[in-house]
């Protein structure tokens, strides 16, 4: 397996990272994970923009321009011969003393990108999974892919010790996203999600979504879902770059659309494998 460690692609043992990476210290750095379908890469503009947007904020330069990227990613997705599965990527702030203070700008970002699988969950996509509510409590910068995911973990790991496949977190009484996926819920056929504002990750899917929306004529609307009200509407739904469109069944004790995947998700799981590189290809 080929690594592309900032510009250069080298062999998997030649890909070491230092102890002293504030990476690896101090989770100081972003990510992204990218899926390829049919050996194309999907939405790449889109995940290098978030890369960008994500190193801005937290004031990362990366290592080089995101034209020579992308090209630097197409060309490890070949050189891999990946056809169907994922890239995962990450950015740190460099290689220097432990110190919280940043280093000295001749410190440089140090990026690190390879291809791990992944493979359409279909089975689950045609069942729906079942998810538990918890309190959100991470940072309140959750727009920036940090490699942070403390809060992210805790939550997952608890959903997942009550056999639960994704935790729906609450941040005064508004449901945010799920630990590593956003939320939606549908109600008289209108899909709402919360605002793409610090409190949630704008997913890649999300925008997908919402263009998949406007493809199969469903309304959509972003606002802050009570988790009050959550009895009140009739399917529920989180979606990611490995999951896709998936339903939601079971909420803690809510159940929807008779246990099974509602109608609105139907329609916009097929709406969103249409937007996929040969998507009319998948059944389901
Ligand atoms: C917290 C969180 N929200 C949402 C998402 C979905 O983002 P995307 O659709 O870009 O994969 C992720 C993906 O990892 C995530 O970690």
């Amino acid at each position: 397996m080929k690594i592309l460690m900032n510009t250069e692609l080298v062999s998997r043992s030649d890909a070491k990272v230092d102890i002293e990476d504030r990476g690896y210290q101090f989770g100081d750095g972003i990510y992204e994970v990218i899926r390829v379908y049919d050996g194309e890469i999907f939405t790449l503009d889109e995940h290098m923009e978030r890369l960008e947007r994500s190193a801005k904020e937290i004031k990362i330069t990366l290592p080089c321009s995101l034209s020579e990227l992308k090209e630097r990613v197409k060309e490890l997705v070949s050189v891999n011969a990946v056809h169907d599965g994922g890239i995962y990527m990450q950015v740190t702030r460099g290689v220097s003393a432990r110190n919280h203070l940043f280093p000295g700008a001749d410190v440089k970002a140090q990026l690190i990108a390879y291809p791990v699988p992944s493979k359409r969950p279909e089975e689950l996509q045609k069942s729906g999974v079942e998810a538990m509510t918890l309190e959100d409590i991470r940072w309140k910068r959750c727009d920036i892919k940090s490699l942070n995911l403390l809060g992210n973990i805790l939550a997952k790991q608890e959903a997942s010790e009550a056999d639960k496949f994704e935790a729906v977190m609450i941040r005064d009484g508004i449901v945010t996203e799920g630990s590593s996926t956003n939320f939606y819920a549908v109600k008289d056929g209108t899909v709402y999600t919360h605002p793409a504002n610090h409190y949630i990750l704008n997913g890649i899917t999300r925008m997908k979504i919402i263009e998949a929306c406007g493809h199969a004529g469903i309304p959509f609307e972003e606002k802050g879902i009570r988790a009050e009200d959550l009895h009140q509407y009739d399917e529920v739904f989180i979606s990611s770059t490995t999951i896709e469109v998936m339903p939601v069944i079971r909420l803690d004790n809510l159940e929807y659309s008779g246990g099974r995947p509602g109608p609105v998700t139907q329609s916009l799981q097929k709406a969103f494998r249409n937007l996929l590189p040969g998507g009319n290809v998948y059944t389901q």
